[in-house]
């Protein structure tokens, strides 16, 4: 029988071995560093913006299977995004991983869905928040390296 978690699980797999946006950008506006403490993972995000909308994104550094496929998912949901558009996402997603979920907007999170099991480990979320705190961060223009703790 079609099992939902099943897919979820092969989404955050395939995206942990295959990242999208993977490498480091040339010549981006912008780039900031996330970090836990807890772990010693980091991952670097980069961007470029044209009038207030995300040109390009992709990110590096390494991380666990979770947190690699939330960059990954995270970038691939970016791309194209106007800063408003991607706040919005980021704070359904906040909101899908931290509570029970009910009140985030699904359609607008589309695959990144994938990861609303997390909400189950504390510390797992950490893991799948690194990288959307770097980058509501950055585009934010902060740039001291951001910390889950
Ligand atoms: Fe380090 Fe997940 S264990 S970010």
């Amino acid at each position: 029988m079609f099992d939902l978690k099943d897919l979820y699980q092969e989404v955050i797999v395939d995206h942990n071995r295959s990242p999208r946006n993977f490498g480091q950008m040339e010549n981006p506006d912008r780039t900031l560093e996330g970090f836990n403490p807890l772990c010693g993972d980091r991952l670097t995000l980069y961007v470029k913006l044209q009038d207030q909308q995300i040109d390009e994104i992709s990110f590096d550094g390494s991380g666990c299977a979770i947190s690699v496929a939330s960059a990954s998912l995270m970038t691939d949901a970016m791309n194209g995004k106007t800063i408003n558009e991607a706040e919005e996402i980021f704070e359904n997603f906040h909101i899908l991983v931290t509570s029970d979920g009910e009140d985030a907007d699904l359609d607008k999170l589309g695959k990144l869905a994938a990861l609303a099991g997390v909400r189950e480990y504390p510390t797992r979320v950490k893991c799948a928040t690194l990288c959307w705190h770097t980058l509501h961060s950055i585009l934010e223009g902060d740039d001291e390296v951001i910390s889950t703790e």
